[in-house]
């Protein structure tokens, strides 16, 4: 089967400008309704991905609508959701600095609307598998439906699960991927899971959860942990107006990575005196008293 021809049945992403541009399952015999006309399913099925249709009734409306096959952002940005969805340029920096690729086992919490459950399972085809766990029911029910749309449900598998209360039957996982409000408390149960040097990544939208995410990987012997924020900006292209565009998403979340390690105590070198945390105010010009 021809991978480019549009075929009764597939994920559409139809486009009519850069702000108007939709998800749909293009089903023979049935209409895609917008304010600017109706396309009809018929006129594109079988043929190729990345042509151009027009809007019916084609003497009253008649707008041009281009037909791509959807990438995993196109998934993201335009899935149905209930939570808030990881966005994809954070989902990215989670593929890359995680060490994922095909072939790679992953435990995910918590699966959300499914968003970043799809991108995980897109890379990790065709071999790997993504197991991702959520405490509410009502959210698995809408990422079923997503991932079963992405194409997704052989190489993932979604439960209805507590990550840091209930015991999962895993072991030699590549990463653990967590989304959900607490992640510190997953950290000493997920160790277990993963294989050596494995990884641990964590997306929390505020620093206090960082600190605590943090001080439980640092507790619990993960190693090369560290955190970092990412700022996507959109550029607007002029012949004479080149800049960066005035709005931007100003805040998703942070990202933390760690990986798991055996440490051990060094025999053959002493330990260095280790450095106070704090610096010490006391004495210091700015605390002298009103009267000196
Ligand atoms: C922000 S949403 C995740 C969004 C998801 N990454 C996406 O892209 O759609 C956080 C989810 O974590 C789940 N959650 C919270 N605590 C959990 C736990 N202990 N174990 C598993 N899931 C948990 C919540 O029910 C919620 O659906």
């Amino acid at each position: 089967m021809d991978e480019n021809i549009i075929q009764n049945g597939d994920f559409v992403f139809i486009v009519l400008d850069p702000k108007r541009r939709w998800l749909a399952q293009a089903k023979s015999g049935e209409e895609f309704h917008t304010h600017r006309g109706i396309i009809h399913f018929d006129d594109i099925i079988g043929k190729s991905y990345g042509i151009c249709t027009f809007s019916h009734p084609h003497d009253s409306q008649g707008y041009k609508f281009y037909i791509l096959k959807p990438i995993p952002s196109d998934f993201i940005l335009h899935m149905s959701r209930k939570t808030q969805i990881i966005y994809p340029h954070d989902a990215g920096l989670i593929l890359v600095y995680g060490g994922l690729r095909p072939g790679s086992k992953i435990i995910e919490a918590g699966t959300g609307s499914g968003a970043l459950t799809c991108i995980l399972g897109s890379y990790v085809r065709p071999n790997g598998h993504v197991y991702s766990y959520d405490i509410r029911a009502k959210s698995l029910k809408q990422a079923r439906r997503n991932i079963k749309n992405a194409g997704l449900d052989d190489v993932i598998t979604i439960r209805e699960g507590n990550i840091v209360d209930d015991a999962l039957d895993h072991k030699d996982i590549d990463a653990v991927v967590l989304d959900m409000p607490i992640p510190w408390a997953a950290v000493k149960k997920v160790k277990k899971y993963l294989k050596l040097s494995g990884s641990i990544v964590s997306f929390s939208p505020t620093i206090e959860q960082v600190k605590k995410t943090t001080f439980a990987l640092e507790e619990h012997e993960f190693f090369e942990i560290k955190t970092v924020e990412l700022l996507l900006r959109d550029m607007q292209i002029k012949r004479n107006a080149t800049r960066p565009d005035s709005r931007m998403v100003g805040h998703s979340g942070y990202l933390t990575f760690a990986r798991k390690i055996k440490n051990r105590e060094n025999p053959y070198r002493g330990i260095k005196p280790q450095k106070p945390e704090f610096v010490e105010m006391d004495g210091m010009p700015l605390r002298r008293d009103s009267d000196d």
